[in-house]
């Protein structure tokens, strides 16, 4: 297996976790202190809803990584599917919410680590029917989804997938910020939104962050080259509750 060390973290006094030397990146300084993964709705029906499709694509295997746990708001549905569930997430707070939920669900097979898509590989010590993240690929370049499915190809058993959840779609993207999905946009309230948009990216170019707290989005045929660079094939669905998400299952013939 590859290995990749750069950074570490440890824990704590108080039992939780903390950063010791990396400098923090963009998205790890906005995700510090979050204690939600932004779904649609955070009422529990909608997540085992959600779950139920992801379980659905996951389709089968024994031992599950999520990537990018966040909250664990997916990961204890998993967890009751799999023998053996393991939780990442470079967020401390993400990660102290994901542990009271296990141990609130019991998830006795389920354990965590604080590590980001660098650090993760040196901290795994098997390998994985399913390498899974929802939600998280929006705030990793080409490149690092390069070196992520790279290091992951290492960690998947024979006939393991790598499904990346709720990408966000640069076709259909715009159009939701602009609300062209929503069912009570008024006129005047799409030239709203096409304004704000305008402005808001001006100003974030000038002041050097983000142009969009939901991350980068990622081209379909982009993630298909890199999969199949990789030496894997790629099949691309569309997300059941984000109209403007897809999801792309990752897996050799
Ligand atoms: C939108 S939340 C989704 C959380 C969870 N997957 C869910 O669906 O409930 C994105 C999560 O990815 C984590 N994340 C983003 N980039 C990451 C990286 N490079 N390494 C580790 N975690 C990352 C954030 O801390 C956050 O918890």
């Amino acid at each position: 297996m590859k290995k990749s060390k750069t950074w570490g973290y440890q824990e704590n006094m108080s039992g939780g976790y903390e950063n010791i030397s990396k400098p923090k990146n963009v998205w790890e300084e906005f995700f510090a202190d979050k204690k939600r993964g932004g779904h649609r709705s955070s009422a529990e029906e909608f997540l085992a809803m959600e779950a139920r499709e992801k379980l659905f694509h996951l389709d089968g295997g024994k031992k599950l990584l999520d990537f990018g746990c966040g909250a664990g708001e997916l990961l204890v549905y998993y967890a009751t599917e799999y023998e053996k569930t393991i939780g990442v997430d470079f967020s401390p707070s993400m990660l102290d919410e994901a542990s009271k939920r296990i141990r609130e669900r019991n998830c006795e097979n389920t354990t965590l680590i604080l590590a980001d898509d660098k650090t993760v590989w040196d901290k795994l010590d098997s390998s994985f029917d399913r390498i899974t993240a929802a939600g998280v690929f929006q705030y990793l370049t080409y490149q690092e989804i390069d070196e992520f499915i790279f290091n992951a190809s290492n960690y998947l058993n024979n006939g393991g997938k790598i499904v990346l959840f709720d990408m966000l779609d640069p076709r259909l993207y715009p159009l939701w910020k602009i609300g062209l999905f929503s069912q009570d946009k008024t006129c005047w309230k799409f030239i709203c939104e096409v304004v704000c948009g305008v402005k808001n990216t001006i100003s974030a170019s000038l002041k050097n962050r983000p142009r969009d707290i939901l991350g980068y989005s990622h081209n379909p045929k982009t993630i298909k080259k890199i999969a199949n660079k990789n030496g894997f094939e790629i099949i691309c669905v569309q997300s059941m509750y984000y109209e403007y998400r897809y999801h792309a299952i990752i897996f050799r013939t």
